[in-house]
């Protein structure tokens, strides 16, 4: 759609996206285009659009001691340098905001958010929030870009929507972007994309549903407290000597398994410890789903005090064993 609104504005030069390493937005071959997941890019990369890839915010990976904020504040350096070399043929910078989840749950500084609108102002280009993994009060807040006080110039909705029930997604866009596509028919610049099930019906009441929920209990604010049971159920794991780091972001806490504490080394992927933690929780009663050597949760906000604590114990439990193994 970024790239349309250009089309449609004159500019068409604009062919190219700027994403995150690490990004993910979906299967598709348009989504895995802008994604940076290296699995997927050496499978179907010959099919794949060349999007140029900016350096994850994410803290956790960079070897480097800098804090969260110095690591938004040197990824914002190197965005810069990418949109100033680049910025006429870009349609748009796509981001997960604040955690970049699929990639291995990668957290990241609110100011990066602002930092990043800042520029994409000043190198005229658009910028995607992809929320669909973080949007609907995942992060603390209704979407995750307004911890950066930032708006978007368009928002991916999707999971969250529906409170996860049913399929449906939805793309939020500016007053801006929608003028670009309304002109008289003959002009043929109008929108060219629909599904079969664009406005599906029951789709519709289920997210209707839920916004109602959001509107009329007090979602957030109960997250709040269920957040803080998260980490209290695993807190203990801060001292583990195969645990790097326990990180949250709102209703999203990932726990690094390593395999050497001090240096941060990783588990080797082949040894799959994650598929230990998984085997070990079902064995308990419990869906953990670890990506590769990071355990999270992510539940639903319907969980309980009590749900969490096993949660808890069956992560602690069975990281054990995956240290063992
Ligand atoms: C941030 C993000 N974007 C997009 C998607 C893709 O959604 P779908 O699988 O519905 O295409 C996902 C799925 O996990 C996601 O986490």
């Amino acid at each position: 759609m970024s790239f349309h609104y250009w089309l449609n504005r004159g500019q068409t030069g604009r062919k190219r996206f700027v994403n995150l390493s690490g990004g993910y937005h979906g299967e598709t071959l348009g989504a895995l285009g802008l994604g940076d997941v290296s699995l997927f890019k050496a499978t179907y990369g010959p099919l794949l659009m060349e999007p140029l890839v900016a350096p994850s915010p994410g803290a956790w990976q960079t070897s480097t001691k800098e804090t969260a904020y110095e690591r938004a504040v040197s990824c914002l350096a190197e965005m810069e340098r990418i949109l100033a070399e680049n910025a006429t043929q870009v349609c748009a910078v796509i981001i997960e905001p604040l955690v970049q989840c699929a990639g291995g749950m990668r957290m990241y500084h609110p100011y990066y958010l602002t930092g990043l609108r800042a520029l994409c102002d000043q190198y005229q280009v658009h910028l995607i929030a992809d929320e669909v993994a973080v949007g609907f009060g995942r992060t603390g807040t209704l979407f995750a870009c307004e911890q950066g006080e930032i708006s978007p110039d368009f928002m991916c909705l999707s999971k969250g929507l529906t409170g996860g029930y049913l399929p449906m997604s939805a793309v939020v866009t500016t007053d801006e972007v929608y003028s670009a596509f309304y002109a008289d028919y003959n002009s043929m610049k109008g929108f060219l994309h629909s599904h079969s099930y664009t406005g599906n019906a029951l789709a519709c009441s289920a997210a209707l549903a839920t916004l109602d929920i959001f509107e009329n209990q007090a979602v957030l604010e109960n997250n709040k407290t269920l957040a803080m049971q998260m980490y209290a159920a695993v807190a203990e794991l801060e001292e583990h000597r195969h645990v790097g780091e326990i990180r949250q972001t709102g209703m999203i806490l990932a726990i690094e398994m390593v395999k050497d504490k001090a240096s941060r080394e990783p588990w080797p992927w082949e040894e799959r410890r994650g598929q230990v933690v998984y085997k070990y929780a079902l064995e308990e009663g419990v869906l953990l789903r670890p990506n590769g050597n990071v355990v999270y949760f992510m539940p639903p906000y319907i969980i309980t005090a009590d749900e969490i604590k096993l949660l808890g114990r069956v992560a602690i439990e069975g990281i054990e064993r995956a240290s063992r193994a």
